[in-house]
């Protein structure tokens, strides 16, 4: 078939890649002529594992293209996918104007019948508005199509290619073999259903992992309180089929493109219709001060923070990217400058974009987090990178001025941390190396 995919950000490059992979002619489209300038010498402007190696492959078997040319790209396709961004507005709506801007120069590019497949998120109802916007500018028939996608940043190919389910909504039937078609190769779980249906299932997906998230993150906190170990009791929850095992990793919250954004727009979906989705403001309000334990518990160990140095292990919001974008590493630094503190900063890849976004003199930049952690009071691991999880933890309290350790990722285990002299705590597990939590008020009460 042929394609073409609007935008070549995370959704549209890795959809248009794969689309490519699997035998279609695909024309990725972006109005930003640098960026694709860029992507025909092979230069991703995403990263994402293996994405640049396939866009060679594509490249060199003449599958895929890249073009600044929105109209002319429409006019050589059957099939024109929208993914472009959907930013929040300040009040955490989804601003649709690059869906409504692409809608429109698609209607003015059509000479035939063509079918638009949305897979931006969008707000319920979005897709009902571009087909107006279409009917508008264009005499010429056409099908929508809602594809939602469920891929994450770090292994975007692999979800894209096997994913758990491809959700598809339609309003006209005819279209479910041609959509059969595209997909095939990818899963056997194609579930068909309406459009305002599909719009939902992406919000709701989303809404209710983020709520998976502070859930486990308030057992947390309450297992420190109670002495239980979150991880353990994780891992007894997930064991029932109906809870699931995923997504219930204690921490410092989410971040990223997607949740911070998506539960926020669902909260105005539903406030549009009358109703509080009250369960969800809670879920991003504990997501909102989850990250503020960090500094609790640097307090806890070192107490006031003034004139102390402490290091920063990961500003991305989560491994195997380098996306900062609503990071908590971000509100954590600036709640360290605020406080006095001299901050150590150590990202593999991140480092750059955190810096674009904010930089302070009380910053300084590392290229290896041995370096972040020498001369340091604490060290706070805030993305679980796994180069972190093989650092040498009997050098690293040795290198540091005060040995502590604040475990955002729950990383190390029991045994690394024992001998190494580090004070460590990490998230809904028992401190190790110090009295903290549940051990302090009962050996207080002693
Ligand atoms: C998410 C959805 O998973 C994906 O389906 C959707 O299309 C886009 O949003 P992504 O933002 O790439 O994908 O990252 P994900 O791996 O889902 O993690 C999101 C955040 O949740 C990260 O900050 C991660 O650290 C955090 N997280 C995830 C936890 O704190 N605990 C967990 O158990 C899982």
């Amino acid at each position: 078939m042929k394609l073409t995919v609007i935008g070549t950000g995370y959704v549209g490059l890795v959809s248009g890649v794969c689309f490519a992979l699997s035998g279609h002619h695909v024309i990725c489209v972006d109005k930003d002529e640098e960026k694709i300038k860029k992507l025909k010498q092979m230069e991703s402007p995403i990263y994402e594992p293996g994405i640049e190696e396939l866009i060679e492959l594509n490249l060199r078997e003449e599958r895929l293209s890249f073009s600044a040319d929105l109209q002319d790209s429409v006019r050589h396709s059957d099939i024109i996918i929208l993914a472009v961004g959907t930013p929040s507005l300040p009040n955490g709506e989804a601003d649709l104007t690059y869906i409504e801007g692409a809608a429109a120069e698609i209607a003015k590019a059509m000479e035939g019948h063509k079918i638009i497949m949305t897979k931006s998120t969008v707000p319920v109802g979005t897709n009902e508005k571009i087909s107006k916007i279409l009917a508008k500018f264009t005499h010429h028939s056409f099908d929508i199509v809602s594809a939602p996608e469920f891929l994450r940043e770090g292994s975007a190919i692999r979800d894209t290619l096997h994913p758990d389910r491809i959700v598809i909504g339609l309003d006209n039937p005819e279209l479910e073999p041609t959509m059969r078609e595209l997909h095939k190769g990818f899963t056997e779980n194609v579930f068909v259903t309406d459009i305002r249906s599909a719009e939902m299932i992406k919000y709701a997906s989303n809404a209710f992992l983020a709520t998976k998230i502070s859930f486990i993150n308030e057992i947390a906190n309450i297992c420190e309180k109670v002495g239980a170990d979150v991880t353990e009791v994780a891992q007894g929850m997930g064991m029932d089929q109906r809870i699931g095992s995923s997504f219930l990793q204690a921490g410092i919250g989410y971040g990223g493109s997607c949740f911070p954004k998506d539960t926020n727009a669902l909260i105005q979906i539903a406030g549009n219709v009358d109703y509080e989705f009250k369960l969800l403001k809670s879920v991003v309000e504990v997501n909102k001060g989850q990250r503020f334990m960090i500094i609790s518990k640097l307090h806890e160990s070192l107490g006031s923070l003034r004139g102390s140095t402490i290091g920063i292990w990961g500003l991305a919001f989560k491994p195997n990217t380098d996306d900062v974008r609503e990071a908590p590493a971000r509100e954590i630094v600036e709640a360290l400058v605020a406080e006095g503190a001299t901050v150590k900063l150590y990202d593999p890849i991140a480092a750059t974009n955190f810096r674009q976004q904010y930089d302070h003199p009380q910053l300084r930049w590392c290229n290896l987090p041995e370096e972040a952690a020498e001369g340091s009071d604490a060290v706070c691991l805030l993305t679980d990178w796994s180069l972190l999880k093989d650092i040498d933890l009997h050098q690293l309290a040795k290198s540091m001025r005060n040995g502590v350790l604040i475990d955002g990722r729950n990383v190390y285990s029991k045994e690394q941390i024992e001998g190494t002299g580090l004070v460590y705590h990490s998230v809904g597990r028992p401190q190790m190396g110090g009295l903290s939590g549940y051990s302090a008020s009962v050996a207080g009460a002693v």
